[in-house]
Order: C-alpha cells, then sequence, then structure tokens
C-alpha cells in the first residue's frame, strides 16, 4: 500500500490534485493506494514531549498520543511507501504536516549511538511541496527542507524524492479577493501550461515510489 497524506485543509485544490496524480502514477505501477486528508482528522497537537517512546523497555518507536493519527501512524509502519504533500504556509509546511512529522519522527528516533531509529523497514517516500509564490522566490526557501527530507530518509532507510509546484493558483476568481499585485494573466497562464507538467511529474513520481517499494 503507498500512503499519500494531504496536509492542505483543501480537498480538491493543488495539493490534493497533484498527490492524486502521484497515486494514479502508483496504480499505474501496480501499486494499491490510499490518500488521507490531514484536516479531515479530529485536530491533533504535534508531539508533546512525553518521551514514553523512548523509554527503556517500552513502546520504541510508537507515539503514546492517542488521536485520529495514532491509527495513521500504525498504517504508515505497515506501508511499501509515503508520499506526503503540504502547502507551504509561510515558507513552511502547514501545521498540521509539521505536527504529523513531529510525532513520526520523534516516536521513531532514539538518542543512543549505535541506533538512531527504530522504524521497522525501509521504505521509499516522496515530498510535494506547492507554493503561491514564482520561482524566484522560491529556490532560496528550498534548503531550508533539507534537514527535514534528511531525517525522513535517515529514518525510511533511502533518500526522500522531492517536487516543487510553484506560482500555484490560490482561488478560482482573483477579481474577487484582494489581491492587485497578482498578475493574473501569468498566473493564468502557469496554470495552463506549467501545471500539467507538475502533474505530469507528480504522476512519475508516484510510478517511481511503487518501483521502489517492491
Ligand atoms: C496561510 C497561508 C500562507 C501562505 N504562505 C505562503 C508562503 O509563505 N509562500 C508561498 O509561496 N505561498 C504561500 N501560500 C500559498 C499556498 O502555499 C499555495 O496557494 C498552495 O498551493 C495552497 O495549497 P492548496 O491549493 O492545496 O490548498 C500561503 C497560503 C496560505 C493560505
Amino acid at each position: 500500500m503507498i500512503i499519500a497524506l494531504n496536509a492542505s485543509p483543501r480537498t480538491d485544490w493543488n495539493t490534493a490534485t497533484l498527490l492524486g496524480k502521484a497515486l494514479e502514477g502508483a496504480q499505474s505501477a501496480g501499486a494499491q493506494t490510499a490518500l488521507v486528508h490531514l484536516y479531515s482528522l479530529k485536530p491533533f497537537y504535534g508531539c508533546v514531549s512525553c518521551f514514553a517512546c523512548k523509554r527503556k523497555g517500552g513502546n520504541l518507536g510508537h507515539c503514546a498520543m492517542h488521536d485520529e493519527l495514532t491509527p495513521l501512524l500504525d498504517d504508515i509502519r505497515e506501508a511499501d511507501g509515503l508520499i506526503l504533500g503540504s502547502p507551504i504556509y509561510w515558507w513552511d509546511v502547514t501545521a498540521a504536516m509539521r505536527a504529523f512529522l513531529e510525532r513520526l519522527l520523534f516516536s521513531n528516533m532514539l538518542y543512543n549511538r549505535d541506533r538512531r531509529w527504530v522504524f521497522p523497514k525501509t521504505m521509499p517516500a516522496a515530498l510535494i511541496y506547492t507554493w503561491g509564490a514564482e520561482w524566484g522566490r522560491v529556490e532560496p526557501k528550498l534548503s531550508r527542507f533539507k534537514e527535514t527530507e534528511d531525517n525522513l530518509g535517515e529514518m525510511l532507510g533511502m533518500p526522500v524524492r522531492t517536487l516543487h509546484s510553484f506560482d500555484a493558483l490560490q482561488f478560482d476568481d482573483y477579481s474577487k479577493y484582494e489581491a492587485d499585485k497578482i498578475d493574473v494573466a501569468a498566473k493564468t497562464r502557469h496554470r495552463e501550461e506549467v501545471f500539467p507538467q507538475d502533474c505530469a511529474k507528480a504522476f512519475d513520481l508516484g510510478a517511481a515510489i511503487a518501483a521502489a517499494s517492491k
């Protein structure tokens, strides 16, 4: 099973569309897939620093918080691949993605010299980011995600693949919103010409994740 997580509160916009294409790609390579919208779960917190996941003789690798993220974290342990999608909010992933990553990464990490991660298997993963800004403002920010991507890749035993879809259409009718600095013609052109290419890249990414999971 390839599990995709949508960390946008919108279930049918840019991030969800790209994740849908990635899952189509995974299916084309023979994988079973599931899509979970993080904002459809009951609101959940990030790590609360209880350290139960690191207790000697305890349930290493398991987050002790119990909420609607719990079964999802369990399912991820059983999955064959993971595709995470997040919009960029204030130059970071959304609060839901951040909370999810805090819980997933921290519960699987030990402060030991010889064994840093307790995640039970190797698994391919991808991160799809959607940005409202154009490439010139996106590119200088990319390095801030590297450490999290590296940690996730280390935990899963293989490097994480990434896709950045920028200059996203944010709403359907710009004339209805206070947004006169946006060049609507350029935005619309980008949507028509570049976003379909991003969808094709997402499809290929999903197929690659499925292939790497075999
Ligand atoms: C609260 C909020 C903050 C945002 N901050 C940024 C930002 O810092 N940089 C950026 O490029 N886009 C930003 N955006 C735009 C979104 O990243 C972009 O529209 C994204 O595609 C939304 O994903 P969705 O269509 O799947 O909901 C922001 C949007 C919102 C709602």
